[in-house]
């Protein structure tokens, strides 16, 4: 099947209003198939002119039907998406596959995941409230949760579908309008997404679409006067740089920006149920994952046989053409395979090599694979154990007691999720309390997972909450009314 005969669209047009435009100028912007290196079609290369229609479009949306109504209106519009969304799911998964490398298997729970996050924002836009709060003697006082207006999505291309499906569903359900800026290396499942929510009656201007540059469109989005919040997802420094954006308009911004998530082991662990979680918590989308468990924190009572374990697990991971649903995929781009590879190459000079992956026989050539890579004996201070790499490599760091467990875990300028494997209840409770990250798993983890839980980071990691009910309160803002009537 064609690209055309999958997505249904002209990608190379951008989503305004309702209306499918090409942008000013009429540039475009190619779509690589990371497994192969090969352009495989081409998106809108989106300007500041449609940056300008898409705000003011969703300004108008506001104030016009979408503003108008009903919170179960909204809640019916956002399940028929997700229906919608459902039905597509095997061709959305395919696009994903082909735009980003992500193995077919993983790109269908992505698509499965996009509908879950409307179903379950759709069912969440009627039950948000306000409160009545007790007051002066003749007063009555209560808050009404309003949507903030206008909201610029900024996501990233590791996970298109389930980023926009958690930001944009919760955004619409709250009652915001929303312009979406999509990744230059993943746009075209968003682009899709446009066209699911035109068809699902979603009204003109409630949802714009505008690909191109993250430089040029998400820069002129993140620093346009007429948005009212921003939600952005992606790498550190660019966070800082829309944080700035959001500055200067005194808007409040949600950021989630990655991590450098730990996993630590206990010696009395349950290490059979725990093996295959701590490596695919860091394998799974090739590392590409925000909160990836790339640091394994391992008790020494255990150290050396969870070492043996994992290097028999990594020698049987295969890396090869994500149409194939091996183990890993490609990376997105040659650019983030360079900067994996260089991370790998670094480790392999400084570093014990514990275990690495194998290449799959028709893993091409110009694909953007790197083998999975398993450090050992890391010092908790060495670049491969401080730095987000993004990729498929974890590194080992051996520890002695909790004190020293939580020392290590807490020791990064992120805290997006931990995960804690211990029988013993009452370190369970200690650990969770103690650990600095947004979420802790204890025996399970769950990288980039969990719908209905609230996730975010604290320190580089970010700030506000997405996901889950949480994130509902993020897209709104409380008025507080009192009423005199003595
Ligand atoms: P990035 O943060 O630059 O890109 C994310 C999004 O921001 C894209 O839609 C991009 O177009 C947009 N963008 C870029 N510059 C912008 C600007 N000045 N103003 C507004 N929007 C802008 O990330 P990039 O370069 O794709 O990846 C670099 C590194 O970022 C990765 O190696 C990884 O460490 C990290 N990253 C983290 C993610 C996470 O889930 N937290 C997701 C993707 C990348
Ligand atoms: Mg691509």
């Amino acid at each position: 099947m064609t690209l055309d005969e999958l997505t249904h669209i002209d990608a190379t047009k951008v989503f305004v209003n309702g209306a499918w435009i090409v942008p000013a100028g009429g540039q475009t912007l190619p779509v690589e198939n990371p497994s192969t290196g090969e352009i495989i079609g081409q998106i809108g290369r989106g300007t500041s002119t449609e940056v300008d229609a898409a705000v003011a479009a969703a300004g108008a949306a506001m104030e016009g039907d979408w503003g108008r109504m009903t919170a179960t209106e909204r809640g019916r519009i956002l399940m028929k998406m997700s229906a919608l969304t459902l039905a597509r799911a095997e061709d959305l998964a395919m696009i994903e596959t082909l735009d980003v490398g992500k193995p077919l298997d993983q790109s269908r729970r992505d698509s499965v995941a996009l509908a879950r996050y409307l179903e379950f924002y759709g069912g969440g836009a009627d039950k948000l409230m306000g409160t009545t709060i007790p007051y002066q003697d003749g007063f009555t006082a209560y808050t009404l949760r309003e949507p903030h207006g206008v909201c610029g999505v900024i996501i990233p291309w590791n996970y298109p579908m389930q980023i926009l499906g958690r930001g944009v569903g919760a955004a619409l359900a709250a009652g915001n309008a929303v312009v979406l800026k999509p990744a230059e290396d993943a746009s075209l499942s968003s682009l899709v997404f446009a066209a699911i929510a035109a068809e699902a009656g979603l009204p003109a201007g409630a949802l714009n679409v505008v690909t191109g540059l993250g430089t040029d469109v998400g820069a002129t989005l993140s620093g346009h006067a007429g948005i009212h919040h921003l939600s952005f997802t992606g790498s550190v420094g660019t966070g800082m740089r829309i944080q700035e954006a959001a500055a200067r308009n005194v808007v409040p911004v949600t950021l989630e920006l990655g991590g450098k998530s730990p996993h630590i082991v206990f010696d009395d662990a349950d290490l059979d149920k725990a093996m295959p979680v701590l490596v695919g918590a860091c394998m799974q989308n090739a590392g590409q994952t925000c909160s990836a468990a790339s640091r394994v924190l391992v008790q020494r009572g255990v150290y050396d046989e969870v070492r043996r374990r994992m290097i028999g697990i990594y020698e049987g991971l295969v890396v090869g053409p994500a149409i194939g649903s091996h183990d890993l995929g490609p990376l997105v781009s040659r650019k983030q395979q360079q900067i994996v590879q260089s991370f790998i190459d670094r480790g392999k000079q400084e570093l014990t090599l514990a275990a690495e992956g194998q290449m799959h026989p028709d893993a091409a050539p110009d694909g953007h694979f790197v083998l999975p890579t398993l450090f050992s004996e890391v010092a908790p201070d060495h670049a491969l154990a401080q730095q987000e790499i993004f990729g498929p490599v974890q590194v080992l760091i051996p520890f002695d007691d909790e004190a020293e467990a939580l020392r290590i875990a807490n020791g990064t300028e992120y805290g997006l999720v931990a995960g804690l494997w211990t029988r013993d209840g009452a370190r369970q409770l200690r650990m969770a309390r103690k650990l600095h990250s947004g979420q802790v798993f204890i025996n399970n983890y769950g990288a980039g997972g969990g719908i209905e839980l609230p996730f975010g980071g604290i320190g580089k990691s970010g700030h506000g909450r997405e996901k889950g009910f949480e994130a509902l309160y993020g897209f709104t803002r409380v008025k507080t009314v009192t009423v005199h009537h003595g």
